[in-house]
């Protein structure tokens, strides 16, 4: 699959975030080695730190579903926004924890831009190892 599809299919799952507090969807597409796309949009919740991101919905999906470290190619993340939405803070180090650090990451805004970025360059010096 290509970035433009991956891209698409995070800007079309979008539509299902649940947002009532920020009303700001985002939606993410995590593409496996084995070809399969899996989803993810951001859940809020009334006690706003309940709150999970599209990203994590989609790794901990593909988690749920069988996936290991090292199954994910890539991950477009899509929001309405001007600037390229980039990952939170928080979802950054879940993306550390299951996939590569040259794993690619999208970022796409409204105009349909799409910004090309290794999960190294979006997190250096990550936090990925207890052995003191
Ligand atoms: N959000 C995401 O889903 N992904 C990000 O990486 C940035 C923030 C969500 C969380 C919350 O529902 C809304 O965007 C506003 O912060």
């Amino acid at each position: 699959m290509n970035k433009e599809l991956l891209v698409e299919s995070a800007r079309q799952i979008k539509g299902n975030a649940y947002v009532p507090y920020s009303h700001f969807p985002v939606g993410a597409a995590l593409l496996l080695k084995d070809g399969e796309v899996i989803n993810g949009v951001n859940v809020e919740n009334v006690s706003l730190g309940a709150t999970n991101c599209a990203e994590r919905t989609a790794i901990f999906t593909a988690v749920a579903k069988g996936y290991k470290k090292g199954d994910f190619q890539a991950v477009a993340v899509s929001g309405d926004t001007e600037d390229f939405l980039p990952p939170c803070s928080i979802c950054r180090q879940v993306l550390a924890e299951f996939c590569s650090p040259d794993m690619l990451v999208y970022l796409t805004n409204r105009n349909k831009e799409i910004k090309e970025l290794t999960l190294k360059e979006l997190l250096p010096y990550a936090f990925t190892d207890l052995d003191m």
